[in-house]
């Protein structure tokens, strides 16, 4: 009896030094080879909210009416983005063509109406005159509004820069044409 109870003591308490050491081990190893979870999970499962909302429904910042920008537009700095024109046009009265046609009272010309000056198919057939707008969307980027055209001027994107450019244009003229209301 007296054995049996001891080999059932030895038993247990093997047991439980057994439990312990694996309850000691798994700590440790936690300790050691904490699991590192990336901070965010590697790929976004779209949320149900993103899911819902059609892109459409998202508009981009509407822009600033040309109207608006014209009454706060800036000729003399207009006059100094406009240097950029300067490479082929003239601005002044009586200038005459460079590799693009003179600028003086550009504003309600009849577009691509200079006699002499061989324009590009593109600006032939577009017809009417030059509007406010219509140079703004020109000066925006010119191959997207005449596809073809001969004027290799990327564009101006920044459309305060194009008001201050207008405003610039609309002095270079015998009887400047007001800005649209
Ligand atoms: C690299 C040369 C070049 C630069 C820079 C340039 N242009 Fe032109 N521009 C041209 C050419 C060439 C044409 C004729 C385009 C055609 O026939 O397709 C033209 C045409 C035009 C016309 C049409 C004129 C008309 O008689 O119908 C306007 C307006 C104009 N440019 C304004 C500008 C302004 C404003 C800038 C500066 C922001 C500018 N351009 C920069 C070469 C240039």
């Amino acid at each position: 009896m007296q054995l049996e109870t001891t080999n059932t003591n030895k038993i247990a308490l093997a047991v439980l030094g057994t439990l312990l050491g694996t309850m000691v081990l798994g700590v440790a190893s936690n300790a050691i080879f904490a699991p590192m979870k990336p901070a965010k999970p590697g790929f976004a499962l779209p949320s149900a909210e993103a899911a819902a909302t059609p892109a459409a429904a998202t508009p981009a910042a509407p822009a600033t009416p040309l109207p608006e920008l014209l009454a706060k537009a800036d000729a003399s700095k207009g006059e100094t983005y406009a240097k950029a024109c300067q490479a082929c046009h003239s601005f002044e009265k009586g200038g005459t063509a460079k590799v693009g046609p003179p600028l003086w009272g550009v504003v309600g010309r009849p577009i691509a109406s200079i006699a002499g000056f061989s324009y590009s198919d593109a600006l032939k057939t577009m017809g009417g005159d030059w509007t406010y707008e219509k140079l703004n969307d020109w000066i925006t980027k010119p191959s997207a509004m005449a596809s073809g055209t001969k004027m290799a001027f990327p564009g101006e994107s920044d459309a305060n820069r194009r008001a201050d450019i207008l405003a610039f244009l609309q002095k270079q003229s015998d009887s400047p044409v007001p800005f649209p209301k």
